[in-house]
């Protein structure tokens, strides 16, 4: 308890998922959050459940496509709770997935725009401001697809996820001097809406759970766990890292 008491944060994919958990675990740990994403009434009832638990949070909906609306949850932290600490950049879409050479170019750029170049937006008007206070804790969710495995059909999300691994280390080495530290974490399977949606039948479910050492998928919880210690002082000397939260699926042939 109170790993982050004090600190303000960002958490950005907030209505469902791993963000939604992140968010009331951050806010259980005494930071005051601001939550993203584009359904309002989503965020809303977020807001409702860290408020009935104790908790201070404020919701700021819109589309990570838009710098302006980075701009917006940048400044509701420093209106509302006076600085940012923590940015959890956790929105993502796995795009337009299927046989690469069908794939559009406006469904290759989409997918681009909203895992890693909202991405990039996002950590800029954050960074400007945690600079402003002495130094803070970026996060941004990558995957093992593209990094230590992959599988066909999913050339955009690939491309995107791992471009946000280039993207930590750049930022960490051109920020680490004021004292800001930058890592992406890495999940296996986590049993979300995305997940489901990706993996609608049993079948397919029993094939991704066995490809993991530990012959299952992740909570979101265990996720969370893990975004909080990159997000507090436990992680003080960490920066530039990918961290691999993935049940084993990259060292597994079985
Ligand atoms: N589940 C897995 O197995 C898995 C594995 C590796 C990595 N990941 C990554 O984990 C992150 C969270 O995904 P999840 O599994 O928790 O799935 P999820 O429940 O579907 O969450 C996705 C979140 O991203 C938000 N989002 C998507 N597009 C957005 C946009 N254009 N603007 C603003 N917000 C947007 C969604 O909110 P709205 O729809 O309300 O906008 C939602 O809150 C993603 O980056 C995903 O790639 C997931």
């Amino acid at each position: 308890m109170n790993r982050l008491s004090n600190k303000v944060a960002i958490v950005t994919g907030a209505s469902s998922g791993i963000g939604r958990v992140t968010a009331r675990l951050f806010a259980a740990e005494g930071a005051k959050v601001v939550v993203g994403a584009r359904r309002q009434a989503e965020l809303d009832s977020l807001v409702a459940e860290i408020r009935a638990a104790g908790g201070d949070a404020v919701a700021v909906a819109g589309d990570v496509r838009s710098e302006d609306y980075h701009k917006a949850l940048v400044a509701a932290a420093v209106e509302r709770y006076g600085k940012l600490d923590i940015a959890f950049n956790n929105a993502g879409t796995i795009g337009e997935a299927g046989p690469s050479t069908d794939v559009s170019e406006t469904g290759f750029a989409d997918t681009l725009a909203i895992n890693l170049t909202a991405s990039f937006l996002a950590a800029k008007h954050q960074i400007a401001e945690m600079a402003r206070h002495g130094g803070g804790s970026v996060i941004f969710t990558s995957t093992f697809v593209g990094y230590s495995f992959s599988f066909p059909g999913v050339a955009a999300y690939a491309a995107s996820k791992s471009g946000l691994i280039g993207l930590t280390q750049a930022l960490a080495a051109e920020y680490g001097p004021q004292n800001i530290r930058v890592n992406a974490v890495l999940p296996g399977a986590v049993d979300t809406d995305m997940y489901r949606e990706m993996n609608d039948t049993p079948d397919k479910q029993a094939f991704i759970t066995n490809l993991h050492a530990l012959k299952r998928v992740a909570t979101p919880e265990e996720l969370a766990r893990s975004v909080l210690y990159l997000a507090s002082d436990d992680a003080s000397f960490v920066t530039g890292t990918a961290l691999l939260v993935d049940g084993g699926i990259s060292i597994t042939r079985t």
